[in-house]
């Protein structure tokens, strides 16, 4: 997570949803009321196909045949190419840590308001308790509350922003972030081969990778057709691995050809997605995709985010071995530092952000 932006930020009254709920079960501020383009009901959810995002199966990569890897690999190109999002299966994630996680999350939410207001996310900061990404008195509110802390290298931590409560919480954290980094290395191992690259290339670039998490808590809601969970993005991450709490209500929702398709969540599957990073370095072949969460009338919703990404250091651009005449390249060279920051200084809103890196293309004449 990136530093703290040095400008005053006016926020105005940011209502705490869960809080909401219980005050006034069937008001939604007008705050939280989307205008109609933006409504989860003005693109047609309800037509998406059938099939749903790509499997891939980790173990095949690890411990396939000859003929199992090489499919999967295929599976994973893609997965990356045409939906930058998956769901992972047998990604040797232990059941019991994923439980624990999504135990302390849940733990942590329901504490009363003034315990987790000891751990606030200060306006335009990224790390605490509260809303993100707010820079403005009249920006709409996402129906959702949001824990983040940053976790690795330790120089991001604010260690005054590890809860105290519940008891287990900053162990439970620590194991599962170290199994998740894990996760992420031997993902991108398999992104670089399904890409023809050597192994290494990504944990070679990136340094010491920085590694945050996010938890979203998304309360029921009256009126889930005026409101969104959390409002469209891409992340600005390398990878984004997301795990679903078990019984969640369907709640992500990924643009594709125009249509949000909802992410079917699988039982103890982690959905994996390509950000930013990944779309620049790949000149756009493997694509960083817009998302979304939309809530739901009777059913809460839970959801542990990990995002990976390069050391604020280094210098990022199209990998010279993806730019050629047929694919000219779209990116420029930046610091991975500086991007983070403008990622985290700007509203989310679709991809935007990517404009950052975009090099303008000339229109011919
Ligand atoms: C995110 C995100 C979606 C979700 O935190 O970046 O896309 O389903 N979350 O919570
Ligand atoms: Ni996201």
């Amino acid at each position: 997570m990136a530093p703290v932006p040095t400008f005053p930020v006016k926020v105005g009254q940011i209502d705490d949803v869960q809080e909401l709920r219980k005050v006034e079960p069937s008001t939604i501020p007008e705050r939280f009321v989307r205008d109609l383009t933006e409504r989860p009901s003005s693109l047609a959810t309800a037509l998406s196909p059938p099939a749903g995002i790509p499997i891939i199966n980790l173990s095949k990569l690890m411990k396939g045949n000859h003929d199992e890897f090489h499919n999967e690999i295929l599976n994973l190109a893609t997965a990356c190419e045409e939906w930058g999002f998956f769901q992972v299966i047998d990604h040797g994630i232990e059941l019991n840590l994923l439980e624990n996680i999504e135990k302390v999350a849940k733990d942590f939410f329901m504490l009363p308001l003034e315990e987790k207001k000891k751990y606030p996310m200060l306006p335009g900061t990224v790390q605490g308790y509260g809303q993100a990404f707010v820079f403005s008195e009249n920006q709409k509110l996402d129906w959702c509350n949001m824990f983040a802390l940053g976790v690795e290298p330790h120089f991001i931590r604010n260690p005054k922003l590890w809860p105290a409560k519940p008891a287990e919480f900053s162990e439970t954290l620590e194991t599962y972030s170290r199994d998740v980094r894990k996760l992420c290395q031997c993902l991108l191992k398999y992104v670089a081969i399904s890409l023809g690259l050597k192994a290494e290339t990504f944990e070679e670039m990136f340094g010491v990778a920085v590694q945050a998490v996010r938890m979203n808590y998304y309360p029921p809601c009256p009126r889930p057709d005026l409101v969104l969970g959390l409002s469209p993005h891409s992340d600005g991450s390398a990878l984004t691995v997301l795990q679903q709490g078990k019984g969640s209500s369907v709640g992500l929702q990924i643009l594709k050809n125009n249509t949000w398709v909802p992410v079917q969540p699988i039982p103890n599957a982690l959905v994996i997605n390509v950000g930013d990073t990944i779309e620049v370095l790949t000149n756009g072949r493997y694509k960083s995709v817009e998302h979304r969460a939309v809530t739901h009338k009777e059913k809460d919703r839970l959801s542990i985010v990990t995002f990976y990404a390069p050391s604020y250091e280094v210098e990022l651009g199209p990998m010279p071995e993806l730019v050629n005449e047929n694919n000219p390249c779209k990116y420029r060279r930046y610091n991975h530092g500086e991007y983070s920051k403008h990622y985290v200084t700007n509203k989310l809103q679709g991809k935007k952000t990517m404009e950052f890196a975009k090099i303008q293309t000339q229109n011919s004449t």
